[in-house]
C-alpha cells in the first residue's frame, strides 16, 4: 500500500512509522518546515520512546520518507490520513476543525486515481461527512471515499500501542474503503487484534466516548481521594480493592492532580459543546470537567499547607512538569496551573524533569530550570512530586531531606509511603487521598 500521512505530530509521525514498519510505502507530511527539516536529517522533533530507532531502520529500508510537499505525496496514494491538530476552537470549546478541512481540500486537488481519505484525528460526528463534502466541492471528478480510523495511542506508549491495540476502530460506508483499510492494518489482523468495522459517525463516536469515559474513571477516584482526606481511608487501597472487580478493572484508577494532556481536556468539552449544540447537554462530562478543574485546585491548597499556608518567599521543588511520564508533551498539563500559582503566591520554583524543558520554558516563565532532583530541592522549603517520571520513584530520600531548608513532601502521585518518607528525615509526607 502507498500512503501519504498528513500532520507528523504525536499521532501522525508515530502512524507513519509504524505503517513503514508494516511494510507499506509511507510519505508524512507536515507544513512545519522546521519539523519536516529534522526528521530529513533522521531527527525526531518529539520525544517518544522507540520512535527514533524504529523510525531510522524504515527508513534506511526506504520505505518512509518527509515531505512539506502535500500534492507530491498524495499522487498515487491508496490512503491518506488526516492527522493534523483538532483543538479546542477559542471561545466555546468546539473542536477546531479548520486544519481538517483544509487538509481535506488540498488532498483533494492532489488525488489521482482512487484513494481513501482516511481521517485519523479525533473528529465530531460528522466530520467525515463533511470531509466527503469538501473533497467533492473541492475535486468534482475524484475518485474517493472518506473513512474514519480514530487513534487511541497513548503518548509515552505509542508505539506499542499502535502495534499491539486493544482495538482497531475503522468506519467505512462501502466495501471498497474498506478492503483498502484492511489491507493497510492487515499485519495486525494476522495477529489477531480485533477490528472493528462501524459506520462513519459510531467510528467517529467511539473515540469522544471513550476519552470522556476513561476521563470519569479518573476523576471518580480523584474525587473518592478528596473524600478519604476527610473521612479516612487510603485511596491506593479503595483503588485496589474496587479495580479488582473485573467489572471496573484497575486501569485508570490512580488518584492525582487531575487530568491533562493533549486529548482529555480538549476532547471532553468538544463532547460536552456536542451535546450543547444537540440540546442533549453531557452532564456526566460536564461535570466531569468542572470537578478536574477543582482538583487542580485542590492540589494548589495541599502544597500551600505544606508551605505553612503561604508561599511567599518560599522555594518549592517541582518534580515533573509534562502532563505524564515518557513524553515532553506540554498540552493542559496540571503544572501549567500548579506551577504559576506557586509562583504568583510569591514562591521561588526549581523545576526539573527529564524531557519537559525545551517545550516548559516558554509555558512556565519565572522558573529556575535544574537538572537532578536534588539540586532542585536543596535548601527548599517543600518538594513536590508532579509527575511520575522513572527518575523520580527511587529517590534516595534521605540525600534529599538531608539538603531542603525544611524537609517536607507533597507526593501528587502517591509513589511513596508516608512511613518511608518519614523515617528518611521528612518532617511531612502528604500524598493525595491517604
Ligand atoms: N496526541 C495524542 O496522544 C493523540 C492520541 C489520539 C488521538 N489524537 C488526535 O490526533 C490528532 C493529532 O494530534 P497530535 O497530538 O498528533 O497533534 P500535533 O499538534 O502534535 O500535530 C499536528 C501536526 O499537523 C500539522 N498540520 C496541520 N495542518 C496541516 C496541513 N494542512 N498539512 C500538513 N500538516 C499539517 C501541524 O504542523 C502539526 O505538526 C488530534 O485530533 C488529536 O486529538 C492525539
Amino acid at each position: 500500500m502507498r500512503i501519504a500521512m498528513i500532520g507528523t505530530g504525536y499521532v501522525g509521525l508515530v502512524s507513519g512509522v509504524c505503517f513503514s514498519d508494516f511494510g507499506h510505502d509511507v510519505i508524512c507530511v507536515d507544513k512545519a518546515e522546521a519539523k519536516i527539516q529534522m526528521l530529513q536529517d533522521g531527527k525526531v522533533p518529539i520525544y517518544e520512546p522507540g520512535l527514533d530507532v524504529l523510525m531510522a531502520k524504515n527508513v534506511a529500508a526506504g520505505r518512509l520518507s518527509f515531505t512539506t510537499d502535500l500534492a507530491n505525496a498524495v499522487k498515487g496514494a491508496d490512503a491518506v490520513f488526516i492527522a493534523v491538530g483538532t483543538p479546542t476552537r477559542r471561545g466555546d470549546g468546539h473542536a477546531d476543525l479548520t486544519y481538517v478541512m483544509a487538509a481535506a481540500e488540498e488532498i483533494a486537488h492532489a488525488m489521482d486515481g482512487y484513494t481513501v481519505v482516511v481521517t485519523k484525528s479525533t473528529v465530531p460526528v460528522g466530520t467525515n461527512r463533511k470531509v466527503q463534502e469538501v473533497v467533492a466541492a473541492a475535486n468534482p471528478k475524484a475518485d474517493f471515499d472518506v473513512a474514519s480510523n480514530p487513534e487511541f495511542l497513548r503518548e509515552g506508549a505509542a508505539i506499542d500501542d499502535f502495534m499491539r491495540p486493544d482495538r482497531v476502530v475503522v468506519g467505512v460506508e462501502n466495501d471498497r474503503a474498506a478492503e483498502v483499510m484492511a489491507e493497510i492494518y492487515r499485519p495486525l489482523y494476522l495477529r489477531d487484534f480485533p477490528i472493528l468495522t462501524t459506520d462513519l459517525e459510531s467510528a467517529e463516536m467511539i473515540k469522544y466516548a471513550a476519552n470522556a469515559f476513561l476521563a470519569t474513571k479518573i476523576t471518580f477516584i480523584n474525587e473518592i481521594a478528596g473524600l478519604c482526606e476527610r473521612v479516612g481511608g487510603d485511596v491506593k487501597e479503595v483503588a485496589r480493592g474496587i479495580g479488582l472487580d473485573g467489572r471496573i478493572g484497575n486501569k485508570f484508577l490512580h488518584a492525582g492532580p487531575g487530568y491533562g494532556g493533549s486529548c482529555f481536556p480538549k476532547d471532553t468539552a468538544a463532547l460536552a459543546r456536542i451535546g450543547q449544540e444537540h440540546a442533549f447537554p453531557m452532564q456526566i462530562t460536564e461535570t466531569v470537567m468542572r470537578v478536574n478543574d477543582e482538583v487542580k485546585k485542590r492540589m494548589i491548597a495541599k502544597i500551600r499547607e505544606a508551605c505553612d499556608d503561604s508561599f511567599n518567599g518560599k522555594t518549592v521543588a517541582v518534580l515533573g512538569v509534562t502532563f505524564k511520564p515518557n513524553t515532553d508533551d506540554m498540552r493542559d498539563a496540571p503544572s501549567l496551573t500548579i506551577v504559576p500559582a506557586l509562583i504568583g503566591g510569591g514562591a521561588k520554583v526549581r523545576v526539573v524533569d527529564p524531557q519537559g524543558r525545551s517545550e516548559g520554558e516558554a509555558l512556565l516563565p519565572g522558573v529556575e530550570w535544574v537538572e537532578d532532583p536534588y539540586a532542585a530541592a536543596k535548601d527548599a522549603d517543600a518538594v513536590v512530586l508532579l509527575t511520575e517520571w522513572n527518575e523520580f520513584r527511587a529517590l534516595n530520600l534521605m540525600q534529599m531531606a538531608a539538603g531542603m531548608k525544611s524537609p517536607r513532601m507533597v507526593d501528587l502521585r502517591n509513589i511513596y509511603s508516608r512511613d518511608k518518607v518519614k523515617k528518611s528525615g521528612f518532617e511531612s509526607y502528604v500524598g493525595v487521598g491517604r
